[in-house]
């Protein structure tokens, strides 16, 4: 039996045995295994099972750190959750090479966020604008309950527009809406919001005395956010003299500036190239982002849609050579929150933030695509000079060693021996095999 359509009641331990006896061969190794990862507290256990549904178990990822990140003059150990090797060692490289140069700079122009009443009315569309201000008052009324705390906050509504959507679908409209969410990233707040102000639009045409019969029908297609948010744009920079970049591995200040520029022009082209380079720079983004207990999927979905927005997709990045300095930017559109959602209920979600000196929503926006910045950072220098497997391998060689069981000097023997030699399993293998061998021999000799 592969279905079981009362799953979702059961209890976790029952979920647990169900899934082990259909799924795997030796169920009661696997049991034991994924019970394993529960945590210790059975109250802790119990706020990470509340996540999600179906919960069986936790699924462990690296949380690490970046630290000397310098951004507007402020030092900070910016935490990362990620399980990729090279990440965050790249991202703290990236930190430190600025952190000796000025280090980097932010601002955020805003934090405005979105979202949108999508419907079909097929009445007369001068008599809806007529009666527009009133349904907005009659919207901003009715969403009272919901608004009451964050307009205490200092956020809210910030506009509520009609849009014309007809090109697309005979009697499409939209109910075009703006807010602040002030610290949170608001999610919630503005579906509720948006959910609401359908209910109040459905009721106002159906009831207001300027439409006929044929004109009372609202088909409400759906109410929700966007997570496009191009207004909470952060910008970031890193910038010196030429020479002050010094000699980078075997390049001159200026040739690897220029080399640098060129690959970053060329991301900006070329759509194979632009996506590895984003790639890169969302390595840092989410790392972060999850570390924080914010929502990486909406991150991604607006970063990747602001990359497109001229019609091509393209490098986030920019960089420039001009009057003798070496500028590194980014532009990059953020909806993250500092309380409200994760980040209050993910303990170590709690501890990311207090150990970035508990940032509102903006600094923690700047902090955010700064680390991105620098990642790219990292590895276009890597790709531009030494190549990128060269740091990658030198990690991977210590998983090999240590999957090896290599001891402490055969890990130091294979460092120097691998320290210009290409790095692969069977390479390692065979030297480690090498080496045991003649230590055999020798350890034979000397008995
Ligand atoms: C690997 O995760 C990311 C890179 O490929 C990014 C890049 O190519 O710029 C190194």
């Amino acid at each position: 039996m592969k279905s079981d359509s009362g799953f979702s009641k059961l209890s976790k331990r029952k979920k647990l045995r169900w899934v082990v006896e259909n799924f795997f061969r030796n169920p009661e190794e696997v049991m034991r295994e994924l019970t394993g990862f529960w945590h210790h507290s059975e109250e802790k256990q119990k706020i990470f099972d509340e996540f999600s549904e179906n919960t069986l178990t936790n699924f462990y990822l690296p949380f690490g750190i970046a630290p000397n990140f310098v951004i507007n003059g402020t030092t900070y150990c910016v935490p990362m959750v990620i399980e990729e090797s090279s990440v965050v060692a790249a991202a703290s490289a990236g930190a430190k090479f600025w952190m000796d140069r000025g280090g980097f700079k932010a601002t955020v122009t805003d934090v405005t966020k979105v979202g949108q009443v999508h419907f079909l009315w097929h009445g007369k569309k001068s008599k809806l604008e007529s009666v527009f201000p009133d349904l907005r008052s009659r919207l901003l009324e009715e969403a009272k309950h919901i608004t009451a705390n964050m307009d205490k906050r200092g956020g809210g509504i910030l506009q509520v527009e009609l849009v014309d959507k007809k090109e697309i679908e005979s009697g499409y409209y939209q109910l075009d809406c703006t807010f602040n969410t002030c610290d949170a990233m608001g999610a919630n707040f503005i579906n509720s919001v948006l959910e609401q102000f359908a209910k109040t639009l459905k009721g106002f045409v159906a009831t207001h005395a300027i439409f006929d019969d044929s004109e009372r029908e609202v088909t409400i297609v759906m109410a929700i956010l966007s997570n496009y948010t191009p207004e909470c744009l952060v910008k970031a920079w890193a910038e010196c003299p030429i020479e002050a970049l010094g000699k980078v591995v075997e390049d001159d200040p200026e040739t690897f500036a220029k080399k640098f520029e060129l690959a970053v022009r060329i991301a900006h082209h070329d759509i194979a190239r632009a996506t590895t380079h984003n790639k890169g720079i969302f390595n840092g983004i989410d790392a972060v982002v999850m570390a924080t207990g914010n929502d990486f999927r909406a991150v991604e979905g607006c970063g990747h849609t602001f990359a497109a927005r001229s019609g091509q997709y393209r490098s986030l990045t920019s960089a420039s050579i001009e009057d003798g300095m070496f500028r590194f930017s980014i532009e990059f559109p953020i909806a993250v929150g500092t309380v409200g959602g994760l980040t209050n209920l993910h303990p170590l979600a709690k501890r990311s933030l207090e150990l970035l000196g508990n940032p509102n929503a903006k600094e923690l926006m700047q902090i955010i695509v700064c680390v991105g910045l620098a990642q790219n950072f990292a590895a276009v220098k890597s790709l531009v000079t030494t190549g990128i497997q060269f740091g990658h391998m030198k990690m991977h060689l210590m998983n090999i060693l240590i999957h090896m069981n290599a001891t402490k000097e055969e890990i130091q023997l294979a460092v120097e021996h691998f320290n210009e030699k290409t790095i692969s399993f069977t390479a390692v293998r065979e030297f480690l095999d090498a080496l045991r061998a003649e230590n055999l021999i020798q350890n034979t000799k000397s008995a």
